[in-house]
């Protein structure tokens, strides 16, 4: 007993050390390595709920495919919404890596067990908002992102670099209908100016709770998950923001944004933190219908998950027999 103790310990030792090393370098962690528990358990959750965000996400835009105003934003959107379920799926395929089944995932989700972003939780509620969510929300996903593809844990930097390659047709796609709606009739001005007002506060919390408020960010940081604090990608998405919106003739809905030139950095106006604490908690304005859809489309996708695998059945038998004759 005790012998199996010291050779558990000395396995752990020799691990930690191994994987504090790769991590030192700036070197990947692969699923086969050694990691900590609490590193694999941190990945998974993260990774997880990002996963879950691409899938829920994919609800406040294919409201608006058969509204799209034409068949070319037709196709568009509908491109970008599928690209959010491939997302959604490299992403699993990560996860699935660190010991968990898509299945069990998809159960936590479907269960209110695991999380996803609260952005998701608003309503998309006329053309514009397909313009404000590309630009701000697939915005906010960007500058999250591409950071991400150095994380240190291989399956899930590589699985962002594919994704934010598009996402940055998201954001474009947005800017585009915005830049459009923005130099249109006074009514088409408005209703761009409106649905930028009501994202523009839900995009700048996508980062995450402030620093001081973030308890689990510094760990993340030190096993160089995260690259920079929510704080500092809140500022640079701002600033990219202020930038992009003078293209576009239209106002961010915040008169506190300043260049602080002591600091460096783009300083916005107070955000309601009760408010995304309140549709983390299940309380936003769409949250009990996302569920209900996601559980509606799983069940309605049931026959599909058998086939498959029924189909899969019949090749693994056919290829055993194939192998038997052989
Ligand atoms: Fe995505
Ligand atoms: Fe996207």
């Amino acid at each position: 007993m005790t012998d199996r103790h010291d050779a558990q310990a000395e396995h752990d030792a020799e691990g930690q050390a191994q994987f504090d090393a790769l991590i030192d370098a700036d070197s990947r962690i692969e699923p086969r390595d050694w990691m900590p528990a609490a590193y694999r358990k941190t990945l998974l959750r993260q990774i997880s709920q990002h996963a879950h965000s691409e899938i829920i996400g994919m609800q406040p835009e294919a409201n608006w495919i058969t509204r799209a105003p034409s068949l070319k934003r037709k196709s568009i959107l509908i491109a970008k919404v599928q690209d959010e379920a491939g997302h959604g799926l490299y992403l699993y395929s990560a996860a699935e890596t660190l010991g968990q089944s898509r299945h069990e995932m998809m159960d936590d989700l479907l269960a209110g067990k695991a999380k996803y972003s609260s952005i998701f939780n608003y309503p998309a509620r006329t053309w514009a908002d397909m313009g404000a969510i590309g630009w701000l929300v697939d915005g906010a996903a960007i500058c999250n992102q591409v950071p991400l593809c150095r994380a240190s844990y291989g399956p899930y930097g590589r699985a962002m670099v594919r994704i934010c390659k598009e996402e940055s047709f998201h954001q474009r796609q947005g800017f585009e209908i915005l830049l459009e709606l923005a130099n249109g009739t006074p009514e088409q001005r408005q209703m761009a100016q409106d649905a930028v007002n009501r994202w523009y506060a839900p995009a700048l919390m996508m980062f995450g709770p402030p620093d001081d408020e973030s308890p689990n960010s510094q760990q993340s940081m030190a096993w160089k998950i995260k690259r920079f604090s929510n704080d500092e990608l809140r500022q640079r998405f701002l600033g990219m923001m202020v930038e992009q919106v003078t293209v576009l003739g239209l106002e961010l809905p915040d008169k506190d944004i300043r260049f602080n030139e002591e600091t460096g950095k783009w300083e916005h106006g107070p955000l309601d933190w009760a408010e995304f604490w309140r549709v983390i908690g299940g309380s936003g304005p769409c949250n009990a219908q996302r569920m209900e859809r996601r559980r509606d489309a799983h069940a309605e996708g049931a026959w599909v998950r058998e086939a498959a695998a029924a189909y899969a059945a019949k090749q693994a038998a056919r290829a055993a027999e194939k192998e038997k004759a052989a």
